[in-house]
């Protein structure tokens, strides 16, 4: 059966995932309805998707009757759009897929999502984004001594980060590889949301945000978004490396993130069959 897909945020991911649909890379996947807090990207995404239902008032998308034909919504905004959005998404019984998932560092907001959608039997997804490996932590989870990640990016994917506000480190001084940051997943969050993600998501997979250990980086001479992973505990030890090309829209977002969601999005509508889940 077809499954109706709102999307929230036409940036590199939301423009990643329509074109994959409109290539058809999708089965069982039909995207009627974007939307964008910004009217100026909404009035450009117009120009290239006349079959879509577009808005950029999130009360209007919400009372829209292409909204209540909805099956799924996948959130690609920000963390500030799942904290605003979500609950109400839940209680209309949309399943939810997040890629902000940096909008779950607080715990009380997301045990009460939880609680939301089993009451409302609707689902929360998260793709494992931009890194690798996130089954294998989950798997771990009880066994685990430590977690760290260590994120290294160039500079420019940093601009606008609060970390700046109070730092003595000036983005545009930076020449050489340089340590920003080391301390929790949970700080991580609030300093860098929108190039961290990744932390909060193997910290929910793994042992929590307090817990899990992160160091970021700037390097003005990568090219690449580097993430490495390093789990330790009675299991043994997990060390993952990705390596991956900036979008070109965002070197915030690696190019990775939206084939992520991309995939998660194709497995959610062809369920019969599924690896590495
Ligand atoms: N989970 C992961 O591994 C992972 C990896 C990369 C990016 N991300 C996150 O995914 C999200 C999307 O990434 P992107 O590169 O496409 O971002 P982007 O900045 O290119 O685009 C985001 C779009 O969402 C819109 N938007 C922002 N806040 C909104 C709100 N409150 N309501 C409605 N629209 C809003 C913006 O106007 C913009 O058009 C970001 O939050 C990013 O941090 C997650």
């Amino acid at each position: 059966m077809v499954k109706k897909v709102g999307i929230i945020g036409f940036g590199s991911i939301g423009k990643e995932i329509i074109a994959a649909a409109k290539r058809e890379e999708i089965p069982n996947a039909k995207i009627v309805a974007l939307f964008d807090k910004e009217p100026q990207v909404i009035s450009s995404a117009g120009q290239d998707n006349a079959e879509l239902h577009l808005f950029s008032d999130f009360n209007k998308f919400y009372e829209s009757p292409v909204y209540s034909s909805l099956d799924i919504i996948i959130e690609c905004a920000s963390k500030d759009a799942v904290r605003e959005f979500s609950k109400r998404i839940i209680k209309s019984k949309k399943d939810l897929l997040v890629l902000s998932v940096g909008g779950f560092s607080d715990q009380k907001f997301l045990s009460e999502l939880q609680d939301l959608s089993i009451f409302n039997n609707a689902k929360i997804w998260i793709p494992t984004g931009a890194i690798a490996g996130l089954d294998s932590i989950r798997s771990v989870r009880k066994y685990l001594d430590s977690l760290t990640i260590t994120t290294t990016k160039h500079p420019k994917s940093f601009a606008g980060a609060p970390y700046f506000k109070n730092s003595k480190i000036k983005l545009d001084d930076i020449s050489k590889e340089t340590v920003l940051f080391e301390g929790s997943a949970i700080t991580a969050i609030e300093l860098f949301p929108a190039n961290v993600n990744v932390a909060v998501s193997i910290a929910l997979a793994g042992i929590g945000l307090e817990n899990t250990r992160v160091k970021i980086i700037a390097d003005p001479m990568i090219s690449v978004n580097k993430h490495e992973i390093l789990c330790k505990g009675s299991f043994g030890e997990i060390h993952v490396i990705v390596q991956n090309i900036p979008s070109p829209t965002n070197p915030k977002t690696s190019y990775l993130a939206s084939l992520s969601a991309i995939e998660c999005l194709r497995g959610l509508c062809n369920e019969n069959f599924r690896i590495g889940t």
